[in-house]
């Protein structure tokens, strides 16, 4: 559905198209500050460039069966790309096509992963494009429009790759850290949607002293097993007492599906994100697989169809995929 098209009197004067990876934000013991990155799936977007002055739109949106807005100041992906423009002064008419090729509500950053991909894709088209590590605040801004907050932990991962600390949002200050070369993933998403504002309205905006403790323990060991490449102290940490035991009602039989994932050889499993995916965390691709094979059959008993995503980590983040100039 065509819904914004630029004046076509417009002349274009370059496309690119950028990818940009699905993440698994919070990995358990780390809420609102790590993330990781994927291989598959992600979102492609299309960046049309134009030779006269002229605001930035949405033309198009496909896989996402209408529901996302076309509205330039309500999309994710246009709000970031109108974000670095501003930085920058670049005001030259823009266009986006947004390929959508992962489920919304699921739980594995589909807003940033448009809005990573989109902002990737015209950074490529600028004079001087920035450094990915620059674009990481303006995608937090259309989080904020997404979901109320502007969290960086599915944004970050998604543009820069691997697994990323957010150390603090004010200063926004971030590590990509280093990853075992056999960590492997698998994200298992149930036909069922919540929304990211929903899941994060439910947490308490309080805990006890005992539980920030079992927190911050945990998020510091399994930071300190990516970096000894300690996996049995990765599967000690990967355990979240703030927002699991609150989101995970959300899920149908939680408590069964992240059985049959540790049963199955998992290191770890909690929810993806703001849920409803379910991640685990092995040691090497075999028991990635077994392991979501597991929570799909799991997920089935229950009568709840499920699809898997299973892969290693995906060191890259978003690429730009082509540019072209006319
Ligand atoms: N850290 C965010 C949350 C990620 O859990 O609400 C949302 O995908």
């Amino acid at each position: 559905m065509t819904v914004n098209q630029p004046n076509n009197t417009m002349k274009l004067i370059a496309k690119s198209s950028a990818f940009a990876p699905a993440t698994v934000a919070n990995l358990g013991c780390g809420f609102d500050v790590l993330g990781l990155a994927v291989h598959t799936p992600g979102d492609v977007v299309e960046a049309t460039l134009y030779d006269e002055i002229g605001p930035v739109t949405i033309t198009d949106v496909t896989g996402d069966g209408g529901v996302l807005p076309r509205e330039a100041h309500l999309n994710t992906a246009s709000v970031a790309v109108m974000a670095l423009c501003k930085s920058v002064d670049f005001r030259q008419a823009i266009s986006l096509v947004i390929y959508k090729q992962m489920p919304l509500g699921s739980g594995m950053g589909s807003s940033a992963a448009s809005a990573v991909a989109a902002i990737a894709a015209v950074n490529a088209l600028l004079p001087v494009p920035l450094p990915k590590e620059s674009l990481v605040t303006f995608v937090m801004e259309a989080e904020q429009i997404a979901c109320g907050a502007a969290h960086a932990d599915n944004v970050a991962p998604s543009l820069l790759g691997g697994i990323v600390l957010i150390r603090s949002y004010h200063p926004l200050d971030f590590i990509k850290l280093p990853v075992p070369a056999d960590l492997a993933v698998c994200i298992v998403h149930p036909a069922l949607e919540v929304r990211t504002e929903t899941s994060r309205a439910i947490l308490r905006k309080q805990i006890a002293l005992g539980v920030a403790i079992e927190q911050w323990g945990n998020l510091a060991g399994f930071v300190s097993g990516l970096y000894t490449n300690d996996y049995d102290l990765l599967r000690r940490s990967l355990v979240d007492v703030v927002a699991e035991p609150v989101r995970s009602p959300l899920i149908p039989n939680f408590t069964g599906i992240k059985q049959s994932a540790m049963d199955a050889g998992a290191l770890g499993c909690s929810i993806s994100g703001s849920g409803p995916a379910v991640f685990a965390i092995t040691k090497g691709l075999e028991y990635a697989h077994k392991a979501a094979a597991a929570m799909i059959q799991a997920f089935a008993d229950i009568n709840v169809v499920a699809q898997s995503f299973v892969g290693l980590v995906n060191n890259e983040g978003a690429r730009v995929l082509k540019i072209e100039r006319f």
